[in-house]
């Protein structure tokens, strides 16, 4: 129930904060990675150097992921569905590549607590990092009814 109320907050969340979000990143630019990740249309990402770095990525079990990303508690700032919540940015589906991945949850730069490869084993990130990646888009803002 609980994940169900999140899940529809989350679409909500989208639908509402779209606009928002991709009017920051055309004003940051590249070089905020984050936004830019968050607000760009699709077929623009084809070809970004994270996905390119991203081509030999171990496979990971998403379905596992996503529970990982519950139990270690990933979810309180990102969100069920790793769409962003109030604490956190948006991390799926295109994360930061891989590489870059891995070091940032053990050495995070800002906010977020960091998590040791006591807490949080290797082969563990590499499963939530397969559920990010697995996460469904949002949809084109240009397809939402209420905003045409
Ligand atoms: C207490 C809140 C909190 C928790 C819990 C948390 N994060 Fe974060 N995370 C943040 C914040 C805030 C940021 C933005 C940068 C910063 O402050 O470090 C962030 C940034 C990130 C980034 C970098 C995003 C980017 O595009 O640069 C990744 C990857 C990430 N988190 C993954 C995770 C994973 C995986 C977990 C669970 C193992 C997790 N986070 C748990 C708050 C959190």
């Amino acid at each position: 129930m609980k994940n169900y109320l999140s899940l529809a907050s989350g679409v909500f969340v989208i639908a509402v904060a779209g606009p928002l979000s991709h009017g920051i990143s055309a004003q940051a630019g590249p070089a905020l990675r984050t936004a830019g990740q968050q607000a760009a249309p699709a077929p623009q990402q084809a070809g970004t150097p994270a996905q390119q770095q991203n081509a030999n990525v171990p496979a990971g079990n998403a379905a596992n992921g996503r529970k990982l990303f519950t139990s270690f508690g990933c979810y309180q700032c990102h969100n069920y569905e790793a769409q962003g919540g109030s604490a956190g940015p948006r991390l799926a589906p295109r994360p930061i590549a891989y590489a870059q991945f891995m070091k940032y949850v053990r050495h995070p730069t800002n906010e977020m607590p960091p998590f040791t490869e006591k807490t949080v084993k290797d082969a563990e990130l590499t499963d939530i990092y397969a559920f990010l990646r697995a996460q469904p888009a949002p949809p084109d803002l240009d397809k939402i009814p209420l905003l045409k």
